[in-house]
């Protein structure tokens, strides 16, 4: 049956990061690998007694079908906290789709606008989620180069120019961005280059697609306006989840953006899965109506701050004085993008690290084209601190032993 499957089907490859996540369980194993949240954090408590309640009172619209479009409850919410937190006004009910998690989103948006001959751009490191669903559609992404400060806007105005000029403008789909602490990558994109990059895509008639799961979870600096305040949903398609506020297991996404674009991503969704699950959404509703969701983040906002810290404080120890070795410093969110000089090969790598019990994701599972290869993701959110510092220690072996082995080092 295999050879029945179709052209998409046999491009599909399995997800490396969910690859990982089978060995993460191993006895004494240490993973800097998967970025899902500390389950500690969830608030499993408040959300079990909102649970019961919606089951009982509530089981007319939590255990029935719900409207393609969303809980209208929890999208009033949802505006409510985008204008509360984020300075976000002007929203109607139909600027916003609640989706299964960001990464159904990321796909209604791929069905949506892709083609076979598509043109979209992602930035290198790419989120290997988005990267392959879009890359399932079409191949012909553009890559931004990620910078300190979030992307290399010249490389971007550089190649819509050229694409300009051989004539395919119109095939120039999206821009697709993460604005605060960037996964891979960690890094946070500056103001004034938000602020660029919406000029950019107005000059050249671009959507821009800005991802951003992490934002709430800033440890250090202040809070940058969003592309989507700055651009107007016009311009920008804002994608947000509950996934890293609340709990990923709840599978929630909110899509916000204009009402043609939502109205097209409802007929995606449709022939996709009908609607979001009615009983999650309640949940999160009556969730924002009693409980400050920000307030309840801060406890989670300390933890992941200190595991950061310390993080950092280790790669410094270890890798501080040490040639061609570098890293992001993230403000927030759950990574760090580790580079390491060329000739190291992080995939290589895995398995030593395996069997020294470390795990993380080598750079090649962020890249469209097989490059990264020197680079590695690290989270920090979910081993305890002492695992930590050891973790660090482990992969300091790992990298002195394959450095060594090539004559590396
Ligand atoms: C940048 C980015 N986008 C989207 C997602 C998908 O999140 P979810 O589907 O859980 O909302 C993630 C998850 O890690 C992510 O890092």
């Amino acid at each position: 049956m295999t050879d029945k499957f179709s052209k998409i089907a046999k491009r599909m490859k399995s997800n490396i990061i969910r690859e990982l996540l089978k060995v993460t369980g191993k006895p004494g194993m240490i993973s800097f690998g998967g970025g899902v949240p500390d389950p500690e954090t969830f608030p499993r408590h408040e959300m079990a007694e909102i649970s019961r309640e919606i089951l009982e009172n509530e089981y007319r619209y939590t255990l029935q079908y719900a409207s393609t479009e969303g809980d209208p409850i929890l999208k009033e919410e949802f505006i409510a906290l985008l204008k509360r937190e984020n300075g976000i006004e002007g929203l109607e009910l139909d600027n916003l789709l609640i989706t299964v998690g960001s990464q159904s989103a990321l796909d209604l948006v791929s069905k949506i606008f892709l083609d076979e001959d598509s043109i979209y751009f992602v930035s290198k490191p790419v989120y290997l989620g988005a990267a392959s669903t879009f890359s399932l559609r079409s191949r012909q992404y553009v890559y931004m180069n990620l910078t300190e400060d979030g992307v290399d806007l010249d490389e971007l105005e550089q190649s819509l120019e050229e694409i300009k000029t051989r004539g395919d403008i119109g095939k120039v789909k999206f821009i697709y961005v993460i604005s605060n602490f960037h996964n891979p990558g960690g890094v946070t994109i500056s103001l004034a280059k938000r602020k660029r990059l919406v000029e950019i895509a107005e000059k050249y008639d671009v959507l821009i697609v800005e991802d951003d799961p992490y934002g709430d979870l800033r440890y250090d600096g202040e809070p940058i306006d969003s592309i989507f305040k700055i651009g107007g949903k016009d311009r920008v398609l804002l994608l947000k989840t509950f996934s890293k506020i609340l709990s990923p297991g709840l599978r929630l996404g909110v899509v916000i953006g204009n009402h043609d674009v939502i109205r097209k991503m409802v007929m995606a969704k449709q022939a996709a899965d009908l609607c979001t699950p009615s009983l999650t959404q309640r949940l999160a509703a009556r969730y924002l109506q009693r409980h400050d969701i920000m307030a309840q983040i801060k406890p989670t906002i300390a933890l992941y701050k200190e595991k950061k810290d310390l993080m950092l404080a280790e790669l410094e120890k270890n890798f501080g004085d040490m040639e061609g070795f570098h890293w992001t410093r993230p403000d927030g969110g759950l990574f760090i993008w580790f580079t390491l000089p060329e000739g190291f090969n992080t995939d290589e790598m895995l398995e030593m690290g395996k069997s020294e019990n470390i795990l993380f994701v080598p750079g090649i599972a962020f890249s469209l084209d097989d490059t990264c290869k020197n680079s590695m993701r690290l989270s920090f959110c979910l081993p305890p601190k002492n695992d930590i510092v050891e973790g660090v220690r482990r992969l300091k072996k790992v990298i002195m032993e394959y450095g060594k082995e090539r004559n590396l080092l």
